[in-house]
C-alpha cells in the first residue's frame, strides 16, 4: 500500500499532464478537486472562487466573496465572505490555515457535522492576488499536516490560468 507521500507524488504528476495547456477555471479545478478527492480519499475536496473581487484583499473596500466552484463531496455552503470561516480567513491572510479540530476554529462554518479536521489552500493569480482557495476536508481529527501543505501549495501553484479564460 502506498504512502501519503507516494500518493501525492503520483498525484503531482498526474494533475501536471491533466491540466497542461488548459486555461478555462472550471474544467481545470473540475480535474483537479476530482485528482485530489480520488487519489487521497478525503471527505470533501473543492474550491471557492473569489467573486466581485475588484479591490486588493487587503483593502477597506468591499472585495466581494467566495462562491462555491467545483467540488467532490457533499452538497456545501455556496457564500463565504471575505475573513470569515477558514476559507475566508486563508483568503484574508492569503497563507494555508490547517486546523486540526474544527470545533477549536473561531468561526468555522459547518457545512456538515461530519467534517471535524481541515485544510485550506490559496490559489493565486496575477500580482499574488487570491482567485480562489482549495478547501478539503476529513471526517477525522487532525488528518492534514506539512506533508499536505506542501503537495496541495504545489498543486495550487500548478494552477495557472489565462487573463482570457480567467477566474473571474
Ligand atoms: N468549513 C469551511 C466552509 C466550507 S465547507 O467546509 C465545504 C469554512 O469554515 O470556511
Amino acid at each position: 500500500m502506498m504512502d501519503k507521500i507516494e500518493k501525492y507524488e503520483l498525484l503531482v504528476c498526474q494533475i501536471r499532464s491533466l491540466i497542461e495547456g488548459e486555461t478555462d477555471a472550471v474544467a481545470v479545478m473540475s480535474n483537479v478537486a476530482a485528482a485530489i478527492h480520488q487519489t487521497m480519499g478525503f471527505w470533501w475536496t473543492g474550491f471557492y472562487r473569489v467573486i466581485g473581487d475588484d479591490c486588493a484583499p487587503h483593502s477597506d473596500h468591499k472585495v466581494g466573496e467566495l462562491l462555491l466552484g467545483p467540488f467532490q463531496g457533499a452538497v456545501a455552503c455556496m457564500h463565504i465572505p471575505f475573513g470569515k470561516g477558514v476559507c475566508g480567513t486563508a483568503w484574508k491572510q492569503a497563507e494555508t490555515i490547517i486546523v486540526p479540530d474544527v470545533e477549536q476554529f473561531p468561526g468555522h462554518i459547518a457545512c456538515s457535522s461530519e467534517s471535524k479536521s481541515e485544510i485550506v489552500v490559496p490559489v493565486f493569480g496575477k500580482n499574488k492576488t487570491v482567485v480562489a482557495v482549495l478547501d478539503i476536508d476529513s471526517e477525522k481529527l487532525n488528518t492534514f499536516d506539512e506533508t499536505d501543505r506542501k503537495y496541495l501549495e504545489e498543486i495550487c501553484k500548478m494552477i495557472k490560468l489565462s487573463a482570457k479564460r480567467s477566474f473571474v
